[in-house]
Order: structure tokens, then sequence, then C-alpha cells
């Protein structure tokens, strides 16, 4: 019976044998109707359809074109990125599908990052709740209304690991971290995609910057990165193919080279890497100009061979460069370009057409009744209140100074207290294009709905975010809308200081504006500006209970701060939600439970600082000189990776190991019990890492490979169990080879990756 059970199997697996399901009639139709379509292209339309071309709804470049239109009517457009509202879509479709010989419908792409009309915290504060539910129903609802906007394509998730906070695009990433980037990179494509390719209420998504975007020589945007194989390949590239894996329809390039090679020309990494090794089915898009800036990057003499170079190298559809629809067809008459690499292309870009439907329909997306009521809905805004809410960070929390009695008077103080438009951060797509921000709810706002009726809130904005003139022109010149008050600094801090003094407590709104993080947003200093520094110092001195309220897009360097409040909150920007999640939290409504995806260095000369670092042959004692450490300042950040308080107390105790010894086919179960030792309930976020204590190459001091939530009442424990497969100690060895080798290790479980229990076993 197993035999003709085995046999009958084998039968059905093997496609010869198998009956036609669904899918392969699918695929079959699909194909033919592409075959035939494809058939009647000229050189000119195959070369339109890998073209892209930004409208004028929204500047995300650096150049524009002007007349994108009459390129749709002669079909040398496949896509448009900003463009979106069903109206706009619907009229330019209507170019595309009536005026032009092939009614081929158009791909509209646009960057929804962290929500598009309602928007969710930026994607660093996201990735802070450690949620995977909550960062994919976050997704699915920037899909529900970018989808029923007209847009049928997000470049998202950007998933770039960066150590490095100078750079301002870290607000758009995952945080610092290989194993959790991955986990959250996969979370944000099933969010976008959902598992039914075509839904009108989902998007494609685009893994993006492929690769290494994050980590450019000394911070600095578009910078070089130069990177040894090693690292490349254990703490960078993993995100990349995570997103892949759960099915991201297309990927982008980077701007920057890669060891020499710029990204969107490096055949290695796009024919090598993403399609043979990880079997990438979906097209690639380059960034915005990437093959022109071929040219500044010195690798090619001109656009031509700006376009030879990258089409060869395996960029399919050209992001506003303007050099596939110039030059493709003159390439392939060459014989430079085969007609067959073109038409894989093509296809390609046909395919993700035919399956969003736009073949059947092409205003599918573009629907003004759905969009009327698909928006900024009280569900949408209740799913983004509680991501919000989770991705706040408990910095400190001196002498239970949270949460706060629903009674009294607060002092609300700083240029975020009463603020809309910095709360949405930067990247917020139709929150900043169309006026979005304006349904933002303030922290004022927040603290007196969330507060009630026993609460007085005064408040004083104390500072402008900064005075310097360059960097206010700046500011503005992208979309900031910053003003200044007409009163002087000192009569502004005077003002704080005197509504601070009528007040029982004072909670300090400061940070970075918007702006300050995001595209081309590096800096040198990753300070709160001065002139808040100074107001804080000001309202500290009148001795009342202040609690700090950190907006940023990066990791700041916050020791002043931190000495200077009794309490303090990474709260990132938040969204539109913002001022409602912030009270959730400082109410205590919910207790905070984010858990810091990034290390908060001291100060900038500790960067590149992150905790899964090496050991050195020389590692710091606290004694001998000849150690790898600073002169003036400890080696250790200020808030460690995983770090994030909550108003319970968890102590772990009582660490037990399955075994001492695993053979490399068993699984080690590592258990702790949790108990919450405070005085309120709370969420916790057990963390658990591995070290290879001997191994062929030198390995880092810990590596994430578990986390699990566990909630707990006052005074409640739990036993949590994690599993430690042979997968999670595998790592490239000396010849590159990904292996787990057999030796000694240790495991730690803990609250954050400085503060953990540790036990030993061995893999046999
Ligand atoms: C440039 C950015 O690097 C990329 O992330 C974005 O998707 C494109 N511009 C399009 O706006």
């Amino acid at each position: 019976m197993r035999i003709v059970v085995g046999l009958f199997a084998a039968l059905v697996m093997n496609t010869a044998f198998a009956a036609p399901t669904a899918k392969t009639t699918d695929t079959a139709k699909m194909n033919k109707f592409i075959n035939n379509l494809m058939s009647k292209m000229t050189l000119e339309e195959k070369a339109g359809q890998l073209t892209q071309y930004s409208a004028d709804m929204s500047k995300t470049g650096n150049t524009v074109r002007e007349n994108y239109r009459e390129d749709i009517i002669a079909g040398r457009v496949g896509s448009l990125l900003n463009a979106f509202t069903p109206k706009f879509t619907r009229e330019l479709q209507q170019v595309a599908v009536e005026k032009t010989r092939l009614k081929i419908p158009l791909l509209f792409g646009y960057d929804v990052i962290h929500g598009h009309r309602t928007i969710f915290p930026i994607p660093l504060g996201e990735a802070a709740s450690w949620d995977m539910k909550r960062i994919e129903d976050a997704a699915a609802v920037a899909a529900k209304e970018a989808s029923a906007d007209g847009i049928h394509w997000t470049f998202a998730p950007m998933v770039d690991i960066s150590r490095d906070p100078r750079w301002g695009r870290i607000m758009e990433g995952a945080g610092e971290d290989v194993w959790l980037g991955s986990k959250i990179a996969a979370a944000r494509v099933r969010g976008f995609q959902g598992d039914k390719p075509g839904a009108t209420d989902r998007v494609l998504a685009c893994v993006k910057h492929f690769a290494v975007y994050g980590a450019p020589v000394a911070g600095r945007d578009y910078n070089p990165v130069d990177m040894s194989d090693r690292e490349l390949w254990e703490s960078y590239l993993p995100v990349y193919k995570a997103a892949i894996d759960a099915g991201a329809a297309t990927a982008m390039t980077s701007f920057n080279d890669i060891n020499g090679v710029p990204a969107t020309a490096n055949d290695w990494l796009l024919n090598d890497v993403l399609r043979k090794q990880w079997k990438f089915k979906g097209f690639v898009v380059t960034d915005y100009t990437a093959i022109y800036e071929l040219i500044p990057h010195g690798v090619a003499k001109d656009l031509k061979d700006a376009a030879l170079q990258s089409f060869r190298a395996g960029s399919e559809m050209d992001m506003m460069s303007g050099a596939y629809p110039k030059y493709l067809p003159q390439l392939v008459k060459e014989g430079k370009i085969s007609k067959a690499q073109l038409d894989t292309s093509v296809r390609r870009v046909l395919e993700a057409k035919y399956k969003l439907g736009l073949f059947d329909d092409p205003y599918r997306f573009s629907d003004e009744k759905r969009a009327e009521k698909a928006m900024l809905t009280p569900e949408n805004r209740a799913v983004a209140r509680d991501v919000a809410r989770r991705s706040l960070v408990l910095l400190k929390n001196d002498n239970g100074a949270l949460p706060l009695k629903r009674e009294g008077t607060i002092a609300v103080i700083g240029p975020m207290a009463d603020n809309q438009r910095d709360l949405i951060g930067a990247w917020s797509a139709a929150g900043s294009a169309m006026d979005e921000w304006k349904k933002a709810i303030t922290v004022i706002d927040g603290l007196k709905q969330v507060g009630g009726s026993k609460v007085k809130v005064l408040h004083a904005k104390g500072s402008e975010f900064f005075y310097d003139e360059a960097m206010l022109k700046v500011q503005n010149e992208h979309g900031a809308n910053l003003t200044k008050d007409k009163r002087s600094r000192e009569e502004m801090i005077n003002e704080a200081v005197r509504t601070a003094k009528k007040a029982d407590v004072v909670v300090m709104a400061i940070g970075e504006s918007h702006g300050l993080s995001g595209e081309a947003a590096s800096r040198t200093s990753i300070r709160v500006p001065e002139p808040q520094q100074e107001l804080l110092k000001a309202v500290r001195a009148t001795g009342k209970p202040v609690i700090t309220l950190i907006f940023s897009g990066r990791p700041l360097a916050l020791e002043a701060e931190a000495a200077q409040s009794d309490a303090m909150l990474a709260v990132w920007f938040p969204g539109t939600e913002s001022g409602n999640a912030i009270a959730d939290v400082l109410f205590g409504d919910h207790s905070p439970s984010g858990k810091l995806p990034v290390t908060f260095p001291r100060n900038e000369g500790q960067i590149p600082i992150y905790y899964s670092h090496k050991n050195t042959g020389r590692p710091y004692d606290g004694k001998d000189k000849y150690r790898s450490q600073y002169l003036d300042v400890a080696n250790t950040p200020l808030y460690a990776f995983g770090h994030g308080l909550s108003y319970g107390k968890f102590d772990y105790s009582d660490l037990k190991l399955s075994s001492a010894k695993i053979k490399p086919t068993q699984k080690l179960k590592v258990s702790v019990t949790i108990t919450n030792n405070g005085e309120h309930d709370g969420e916790e976020t057990a963390q658990l890492y591995v070290r290879d204590m001997v191994a062929s190459v030198t390995r880092p001091v810990k590596q994430l490979r578990g986390f699990q939530k566990v909630f707990l009442k006052k005074g409640e424990s739990k036993q949590v169990t994690f599993e430690v497969a042979l997968e999670d100690l595998k790592f490239y060895d000396k010849n590159m080879k990904w292996v787990a080798e057999p030796g000694d290790f240790k495991v730690f479980v803990g609250t954050s990756s400085d503060n953990v229990k540790e036990a030993g076993f061995t893999l046999l």
C-alpha cells in the first residue's frame, strides 16, 4: 500500500503527468496573452515598457520631466511615479489605453513607506514595536488606502540595515540588526501584497535599496559603500533575501557603489545574486536617475554607455534617467543587447500588469467611490494609534515619574507640543503631498482628550527647532513649512519657564523637525538642536518633574537630556495618531512596550556602534591601558539595542537549557521565568542571543536569534521557552561556507542586549 501511495505522489508531483490546475491554466493563459502582445511590439514600445517617469503631484528626486504626457502617447512610458488619486490616475491611464497604439496600461508607483493618508510611525519607530502582526497590519492599511488612491505599486519596504545614525535614511528602515530586520522585511511584504496577487486592496511591494545603501562611508547619503564579503553576506544581504522569499514582486537598485561597482550596473549583484542564487522572479527598477548617475560615478562615459551597462547588469526599468527609451532600441540593433534579454525584462513588467488585472480593467484601482470611503477611516486610525503606542520606547523612568495621574496641571513645552506637520515624519506620502498632516493629533490635544476633565493642560512653545538661517532655508525649500516666531529666543524661554512653574509636571516635546532625517538629510551632530537643549535646562531649573518626549528620525546622543529628565521616551515620529498614542502611554492606558531596534550612542565619536560587535584580541577590562577603549568615553552606548522599559518591572530567573550538549539534528530548548515585580501590568519582549565561543573566524559577542512577547499582570510570573536550532548557529566560515562549527556556545536571555542571563552549551 505504501509503495502505491508513494508512486502516486511521485506522479502527481511530476508536472508532466499532472492534470492542469487552475494555476497552470492561468499561467498558460497569461503567457499566451503576453506572447501575442509582444509579437506586435516594436523595439521602441518595448523600451517604453521599461521606462518610468515622474508625474508632477509630488517631487521625490532631483529632476522632473515636463512632457511625460507626450511620452505616454508615443508609447514611450510603461510606468509613472508620483501620480495618484483615482481622478488623476484615471486621466493618465486613459491616455495610455486610448491614445497609444497597443493600449498597454500604465503601472502607477509611489513611495508609500509608512502609511498613505493615515500615517503610521516612521518605519524605525514601527520596528521598535517588535510586533510583526502590527507591522503587517500597518502595511496592509497603507496598501488599502494607496490602492484606493489609484496606486498599484509601493516603493517599500526599505530594508537597508544601518548602523550609522548620521545617515538620515536610517528612519526608513528597521534598524541595525539583520535577524530582526529580516522578520520585519517579510512582515511588511506580506502586509503590502497580501496573498492573492491582483487583489484591489493591496499593492505590489518593492524591496529596496539593493544593496547596502545603509552603510555609506561617514554616514553621508549617496556615499560609497566599502565592505568585506563576510559582513555583506552575514549582516546586510539576508534582509533583502527575506523580502524576496516573502514574495516581493519587485526590487530597486541603490544609488551607492559597492566595493567600487555602482549597484545599478552591478552584474554580480543583480544577475548572480538576485536572479541566479535567490531565484528572484519579479522585475528590477533602478532608483531615481541612477542610470544617469553612472556618469558622475565615473564608470560610464555617457548616457548610452550607462544604459548598456545597467541593462546588461540586470537593471530592468529605468526610473527617470530617460536612458532606456533613448538607447535600448539602438543597442539592440547594434547587437550589444540581445533581443532575448530585452524580451525577458519586458515580459516581467507585462506580467506584473497582467497579474494586477490591468489588461482586463485598466481602471481597477481608480474608483472614486471606493476612495471616498477608504481613507483615514476610524478603523485605519485605530490601527495607527495602536501601532504608534507600541512604537514608543521608554528610555528612562526614575522614581515612577510615569505614568501620569489623571488630575492636576501639565505644562506641555517645546516646538513639537502644538505641531502637526512634523508629527508624520519624512517620506509621508499623501500625508505631506495632500496635506493630510492637518489631520494629525497634536501632543496637546492627545493629552487633553485622553487625560479627561480633571487634567489641565498649559502650553508654551519655548523655542524654535533651531535658529540657523541656512538650515531653515534648506528645510523650507524641501517643504518643511517652518516659521519663525516674532518673539526673541529669550522671551520664548521665559514664557516657558513661567508656564512650567504653574504646573505639577512638565512634558517636554522636543527633538528633530521631520526634515532633519530622510533622504539627503545626514547630520554630523546627532543632538537635539542646541536652542531646545537650552530650553530644557531652563525648564529643569524650575524643579518641576520633567517628562521628555524625544522626537527624531534617528538615534540621538541624549546624555544631557537624560540627565535633565525624570522620564524620557523615544517617540520617533508617530504619525497621524501621535497625540493620542503618546497620551495613552503617558497616562498608562498602554504600558510602554517598545524596544530599541538600534543602538543610541553616548556621542557621535562612537559611531558606528552596534550590539553585535566583535570581542577583539584586547577586549575592555576596566584595568589595563592597552585595551580596546576610548580615553574620553565608555565603550558602551547610552541605550543598548533591545532596551526599553515598561511600567511593569520584569525580573528574569531560573534560566534552564534542555541539555548541556546538543547534536546537530537536535534543537536546544531554553526556558526562563519572567516575573512582573512592578506596580503595573505590562508587556515584555524577552530576547534571546547566542555567541559562538571558539570558531574558525572571529564572531560577534551576541547575535539576536529569538524574541517573545509576554503580557504579565502585576505580580504574575510566566515561563517562556525558546528553541535554538542548528541554523541559528551558522555563519560564514573561513572559506565563506555557511556552517555551524561544533564547540562551545553561550546563550543569553534578557530584557535588552545589555541586560541578560547566560548559560553555556556545546554543539557536538
Ligand atoms: C529616491 C529614493 O532613494 C527611493 O527610495 C524612492 O523610491 C525614489 N526616489 C522614488 O521616489
